[in-house]
């Protein structure tokens, strides 16, 4: 039996079909799969308790445990009437969307927005996104949502110990999965239609948890390496960093090494 109650999410979610199995390499991959076969309707929640092989951005692989909350959200961007140029903003978008439900769901805890797609709680990483598009279906994107829920990182690698997080570690309690899950699609929802409209208050949202702010950092962008003081992330969601040459827009980027 699914350990989430799938008639629920259906009923108060913009989700239209739930792929649940019990364990499954990545969500990502097997959301990419489903769509490309044409097999489903959208929005699509592809979900798990157990996903053995998650990927991160890069080569990077994502670690979760039982407990974890690891989902994709196939979305049909034409239905939604996101432009292509909004999708570079939806992994923020997204990350901004875990920001404002943990908020809602922990008190008194810093809750911060690391450009471009992870969370950090106390300044941990509790959450990773990775927005993926599908070659067969160009209209649809995937935004795969790792949370650490209840999967204690007492066990994790030792790499792992002192930069990542679970709300059971921080809050010594335990969450309904189904919950949180429900909670952080209609946050999704909510802010996919402020996308849509082009709404201000998104950027000042962004802007309001970064993370990098102030701060002295350098970013990998591909063919170089720039450092610089990071200004915040612009209205376009790209982040901007005063280097010695002058302020440059980072649209895309590694955040290698913060000072
Ligand atoms: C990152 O930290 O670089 C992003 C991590 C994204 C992990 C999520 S978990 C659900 C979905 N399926 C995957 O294989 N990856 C994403």
């Amino acid at each position: 039996m699914a350990a989430f109650d799938i008639d629920r999410i259906l009923a108060e979610t913009m989700v239209r079909h739930v792929e649940y199995r019990p364990e499954v390499p990545s969500t990502n991959d097997l959301a990419i799969s489903l769509a490309s076969a044409n097999a489903i309707t959208f929005p699509s929640l592809t979900i798990t308790d157990r996903q053995t092989g998650g990927r991160g951005r890069g080569s990077n692989r994502w670690w979760a445990t039982d407990g974890a909350l690891t989902f994709s959200l196939t979305l049909d961007t034409q239905a939604l009437q996101l432009e292509p140029r909004d999708w570079p903003k939806m992994s923020l978008t997204t990350g901004l969307a875990v920001c404002e439900m943990l908020e809602g769901l922990i008190a008194d805890r810093r809750i911060h927005l690391k450009w471009p797609n992870d969370v950090y709680l106390e300044g941990r990483k509790v959450c990773g996104v990775l927005v993926e598009t599908i070659a067969q279906r160009p209209r649809l994107i995937v935004i795969g949502i790792g949370i650490n829920v209840n999967n204690s990182f007492a066990g994790a690698p030792q790499e792992l110990l002192s930069i990542a997080t679970s709300l059971t570690d921080m809050t010594d309690r335990s969450f309904e999965l189904t919950e949180v899950l429900i909670s952080q699609l209609q946050h999704i929802e909510r802010r996919i239609a402020s996308v849509v409209a082009n709404s201000e208050d998104l950027a000042e949202s962004w802007r309001a948890r970064c993370m990098l702010e102030g701060r002295t950092l350098s970013i990998d962008l591909g063919t170089r390496r720039l450092t610089g003081v990071c200004h915040g992330i612009d209205d376009e969601g790209a982040l901007i960093i005063q280097a010695e040459g002058g302020i440059e827009r980072c649209f895309a980027g590694v955040v290698s090494q913060i000072l």
